[in-house]
């Protein structure tokens, strides 16, 4: 298995990739995230979250691309959406969207052997003042998450440019699912926690893949998984938003292989 990737891993168990490989990266970030554009105009009120979905898997095929969650731990469908106060993994079915719900769809791809994982907001019909400030803050948490990646750095400071941002504004950031790894793998070390103190956890390093994730709760921070193993809630039914990029550590700082293509990651700021 080792033999087939070139680079090396850390002490910490994180591939260092060669220069080469961002190019695989960007070439599946930017399908996912041009699927994600694409689904834009369809996420109005009276449709169903599996329509969505099967519109997610076909773009999926017809780029002639895999989707790595089909069949992945046995997960059936191309993306993950959830609702309102569903944190993630939330499964599409037949749940009907109404005015005002937000939802997060997260899909992700793989591109000539490369894992292109991105998610971010919807919302369905008009968006309430609160909401908005919820979706904006997640996004700004994620943004910020990013900023301060580059080699050096290490993975508490992301953690903790996510967490101090988002509890600045009295919303909680979930401890309980993380960003990952990946590159020719879905899920790789390190675990990529979104709240942390500077000076902690491993450095980056130049060439390590990884996607920042950050779930961001309007109430308490504590979620439950619902008896189909996959739906997190939050415990309190407060509303949840989450953004998600898969990023690559250059000699400088970061390169976001997920941005979106029509410049819509962002539901009202573009
Ligand atoms: N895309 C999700 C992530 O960000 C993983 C979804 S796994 C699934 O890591 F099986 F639930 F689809
Ligand atoms: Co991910
Ligand atoms: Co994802």
């Amino acid at each position: 298995m080792d033999e087939t990737n070139r680079g090396r891993l850390t002490r910490d168990g994180i591939r260092i990739h060669h220069p080469d490989d961002f190019a695989g990266m960007a070439r599946a970030g930017a399908l996912a995230a041009r699927i994600l554009d694409d689904l834009i105009p369809h996420v109005v009120p009276g449709a169903t979250t599996a329509a969505l979905d099967r519109m997610i898997e076909d773009a999926v095929k017809d780029a002639g691309a895999t989707s790595a969650t089909i069949g992945y731990k046995g997960y059936r469908h191309a993306s993950c959406i959830s609702v309102n106060h569903v944190v993630c993994h939330g499964i599409p079915g037949d749940k009907v969207l109404k005015d005002g719900d937000i939802l997060n769809v997260d899909v992700t791809v793989i591109v000539d052997g490369w894992f292109g994982d991105t998610s971010r907001m919807y919302v369905a019909g008009k968006l309430s003042r609160k909401t908005e400030r919820l979706l904006e803050v997640t996004h700004d948490a994620l943004m910020k998450g990013i900023a301060a990646v580059k080699p050096g750095a290490t993975f508490g400071d992301i953690g903790h440019a996510i967490q101090s941002h988002v509890e600045a504004q009295r919303m909680s950031v979930v401890r309980d699912f993380c960003g990952h790894g990946l590159g020719q793998v879905f899920h790789a070390p390190p675990n990529v926690l979104h709240y942390g103190r500077p000076g902690t956890g491993p450095e980056l390093e130049e060439g390590m893949f990884f996607t920042i994730e950050p779930m961001v709760n309007l109430g308490r921070p504590e979620t439950k998984v619902l008896a189909d193993d996959w739906t997190a809630v939050t415990r309190d039914k407060s509303l949840s938003a989450q953004y998600e990029h898969s990023v690559g550590v250059t000699a400088t700082g970061a390169e976001i292989f997920t941005l979106s293509p029509a410049g819509r990651f962002h539901p009202t700021y573009g």
